[in-house]
């Protein structure tokens, strides 16, 4: 049976990291007992850790899901192709590159079939680190999906995602993100057929909020805006493919049931949503910019008090108010590695050829900032308030260098002549 029919979004459950509880079938959720000799209605009790056992609490996170068949019941996975996923990784690189969107398949292609890594920054057997992967796809996953490698962060720019997971589901459309924890199975559904996005695949700590420090109790991303699925399974006895991603390379077995048959679940190790409209922007209004991280809605940290394995920063609809301030994003040179997309209109340092669906990358120590263009009208502007309409770009920011994939390095949509949107920025200065 199925609950909830397809394509609806049930209600959902408010907060980051909390410690949820939800039954798709009433007294489905055992009380008192995380495995009990018996649970209700015949379900097997299984836990889905995304830390080690022995965590301090506060950085544990783990899930009980109360299933009609333990993930057990299994036969062996086999190798099987994986397309551009994980390809051999390209010398490190100290250019700025940037690419013009992918291009949408044309043959029949699902969300995994459709993933395109374009970088990645620790080795495959190493437990920190970020992979950068771009999808597209343009038919629903017949099959589920785990990653055994890291937790992903799902940035979509072109359609909707259905997620279909063990602990519910999720409409994902562009502007929200999701989050999904390692290890968890899930089938990407697209009702709006193309959907084109991002992908982070965290091998580090777990992405949280950042500490707010000065800014006190409220503001950037708030907790109740991310949000849970309420538990939904199929019971679905029919062959279904479960395909692996581990340790760089896909694996698959096929089961003689949809693993997708969680009745009730409780803990805090869950997919989640966030929509971007509610990030509460946090600028300056005097002069100068706040670094980009008072942009930063998400962090994987490191054990380095302040250095994360990865930031996810977007720069959203915000007011520009400041006085006599160079306002583009400014020049600089920074130590981290920065990894950009747009998702909808113009990102404000620069005038064109950074494409919803595109991407850059900025590797540690490389000089960058606004082009020529947007540098000379930003000098030359009237300062007066002006609101950033319409746009969506974002970072995955990480501390190792992101090398590029070989793929990335020789795809058509490398653009050979990025460093020239620098050209031609005057000399302009007459101390001399
Ligand atoms: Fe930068």
């Amino acid at each position: 049976m199925t609950p909830n029919p397809a394509g609806t979004e049930p209600g959902m459950l408010s907060g980051f990291g909390n410690e949820f509880a939800t039954e798709a079938l009433p007294g489905a959720l055992p009380v008192g007992r995380n495995s009990p000799q018996k649970v209700p209605f015949g379900l097997y009790a299984e836990q889905l850790t995304g830390t080690a056992f022995t965590v301090p609490r506060s950085e544990a996170r783990r899930s009980w899901l109360y299933r009609i068949r333990p993930s057990a019941a299994h036969r062996a996975f086999r190798r099987i192709g994986q397309g551009l996923l994980c390809g051999a990784l390209a010398e490190p690189n100290p250019n700025r590159l940037r690419w013009d969107p992918l291009p949408l398949p044309e043959e029949p292609t699902d969300f995994v079939e459709g993933l395109a890594t374009l970088g990645a920054n620790a080795a495959a057997e190493a437990l920190s680190g970020v992979t950068i992967h771009l999808y597209g796809a343009n038919r629903s996953m017949q099959r589920v999906f785990m990653d055994s490698d890291g937790e992903l962060l799902l940035v979509p720019q072109q359609g909707r995602l259905l997620l279909a997971t063990e602990c519910g589901r999720l409409a994902v459309r562009p502007g929200e993100i999701a989050v999904i924890p390692c290890g968890m199975k899930f089938r990407v559904e697209l009702p709006d057929g193309a959907a084109r996005g991002y992908v982070a695949e965290n091998h580090g700590a777990a992405l949280r909020l950042p500490d707010l420090g000065p800014i006190g109790a409220n503001g950037l991303a708030n907790p109740r805006d991310f949000l849970s699925p309420v538990a939904w399974f199929e019971e679905r006895d029919e062959p279904t493919e479960l395909v692996q991603k581990f340790q760089g390379s896909l694996w698959a077995t096929m089961l003689d049931h949809s693993p997708l048959d969680v009745v009730a679940w409780h803990g805090n190790n869950a997919p989640c949503k966030y929509d971007t409209a509610h990030f509460m922007a946090i600028n300056t209004v005097s002069f100068d910019h706040p670094d980009p991280s008072i942009f930063t809605v998400l962090t994987s940290p490191t054990t380095a008090p302040g250095l994360a394995n990865m930031d996810f920063v977007i720069f959203p609809p915000r007011w520009m108010v400041a006085e006599n301030t160079f306002r583009p994003p400014w020049f600089h040179r920074n130590v981290m590695n920065e990894c950009m997309g747009l998702v909808q209109g113009v990102y404000d340092a620069k005038a064109e050829g950074f494409l919803p669906g595109g991407v850059s990358l900025h590797p540690r120590l490389s000089a960058h900032g606004p082009d020529a263009a947007t540098t000379e009208r930003a000098i030359q502007a009237e300062l007066k308030p002006q609101r950033i309409e319409g746009t969506l770009a974002f970072m995955f920011e990480t501390s190792q260098v992101i090398r590029p994939t070989r793929f990335a390095m020789e795809c058509p949509q490398l653009q050979p002549e990025y460093d020239a949107c620098w050209d031609g920025i005057p000399k302009g200065f007459t101390g001399g």
